[in-house]
């Protein structure tokens, strides 16, 4: 018999038997085309290859990420608080930069208190699950992120999904749902994928004739929509009747993080029985100091939003005059559906040839027949770098026919 050693005998489990064949991790390792590490990034420009990309899937909506004084801030955190706060908020990672940031939060959406984490999923995770619990109903938009499905998954209340942005649709889920029954809906103020805006002002209506806690994902919406950037929740001024709003701040405030909004209450009781407030560590200085500068920028200089918005309009107006799918976005996330994955690829490879880069999407991240690039538009964008995704945009799309 030959000595155990793990050279000659390497036992294998099923699980990992599995793992091995798995046919779509074999697919996306052999063709590469997600996890791309870009070797430099200098503002919104990444070099991949040596190849230098404008970069047209970030979600720093505002351009923040580009400011000096974002940088700086940061800096200075790290300078003053360390590294990391190693701990829970809970236990030993409380520190009043927190305390400030979740201060500056709540003023700016008109809440009277909120709750930051370290990644907006988290944040997103928290604000469901930890509301509802077995027995409830959770009436959901069916387009709703990952995170949201998450958390509903977590709390193991029954879940109702309505046709995307459909108030009829909601209302019929909600006419079947048994009087008795605790309801919460969940919604997202403007759409990742698709950048449609949710009808916010309807679904409170029907939020309130029905009984429901509603909680908004505003992590698209946030720094975007109404006249201040307030949120979606400001853009229907209905920011008084939604119950938790939570977002992420990798978007328009161009660090990483998240956070939960609401009445004082509402996150007393999350940070009593939330798992993902409790057992996570909280929220490093410098990505917290990111977020309130980047956030104080936006609140004193309208100039960002307005220019967000000025490229958006321009962008959209390019997209129509081409003939382009956008999925009638009405915002900076701005989809452009080519219908299969063979015309997505083409399209997203002949962006990369005039030094455009785009996230390219396949099921199951939306439904088959969706196949899509998707973009979104920044105020870093000045003109030239506009008119270089014009050129590209215009290539790619006649390229395409
Ligand atoms: C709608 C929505 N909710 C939540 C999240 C999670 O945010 P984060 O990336 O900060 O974890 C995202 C980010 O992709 C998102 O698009």
């Amino acid at each position: 018999m030959l000595p155990f050693t793990k050279k000659n005998i390497k036992f294998v489990s099923a699980i990992k038997k599995r793992i091995r064949e798995d046919e779509l991790t074999k697919l996306r390792v052999k063709h590469d085309l997600w996890y791309k590490a870009f070797e430099k990034q200098e503002g919104n420009k990444v070099w991949l290859d040596g190849k230098q990309y404008l970069m047209l899937s970030s979600n720093d909506y505002l351009g923040l990420g580009v400011d000096p004084r974002v940088r700086e801030a940061a800096r200075d955190a790290l300078h003053i608080w360390g590294t990391s706060p190693t701990g829970s908020r809970f236990a030993n990672g409380s520190r009043y930069y927190h305390q400030e940031l979740e201060e500056q939060i709540a003023d700016f959406l008109d809440q009277e208190a909120c709750h930051v984490h370290s990644a907006g999923y988290l944040s997103c995770v928290a604000s469901v699950s930890c509301f509802l619990g077995k027995g409830d109903v959770a009436l959901v938009d069916k387009n709703v992120h990952s995170s949201l499905w998450e958390g509903l998954r977590l709390s193991m209340a029954t879940i109702e999904k309505f046709a995307h942005n459909s108030l009829a649709s909601l209302e019929e889920e909600l006419s079947f749902v048994f009087h008795d029954r605790k309801k919460l809906i969940v919604v997202e103020g403007v759409y990742s994928m698709e950048g449609h805006v949710c009808p916010l002002d309807k679904v409170v209506g029907l939020a309130q004739k029905y009984d429901c806690f509603l909680v908004l994902d505003d992590a698209h919406g946030f720094g975007v929509l109404g006249d201040r950037g307030q949120g979606t929740a400001d853009f229907f001024g209905v920011e008084d009747s939604v119950d938790v709003i939570c977002g992420s701040f990798s978007k328009s405030l161009a660090s990483t993080g998240g956070f939960v909004a609401g009445d004082k209450e509402l996150i007393d009781f999350l940070r009593t029985y939330s798992k993902q407030t409790i057992f996570s560590a909280a929220i490093n200085p410098t990505q917290a100091a990111i977020a309130s500068k980047a956030l104080e920028i936006h609140q004193n200089e309208p100039e960002h939003l307005e220019r967000l918005w000025q490229n958006t309009r321009r962008y959209h107006a390019l997209l129509e005059s081409l003939g382009l799918d956008f999925w009638e976005s009405k915002t900076p996330a701005v989809p452009i559906v080519a219908g299969n994955k063979e015309r997505a690829y083409f399209f997203s490879e002949r962006l990369k040839e005039k030094g455009v880069y785009a996230n390219l999407i396949l099921p199951p991240g939306v439904p088959p027949g969706k196949e899509l690039i998707r973009t979104a538009i920044s105020a870093s964008f000045n003109d030239e770098d506009m008119e270089r995704i014009e050129e590209a945009v215009t290539y790619a799309a006649k390229a395409l026919v």
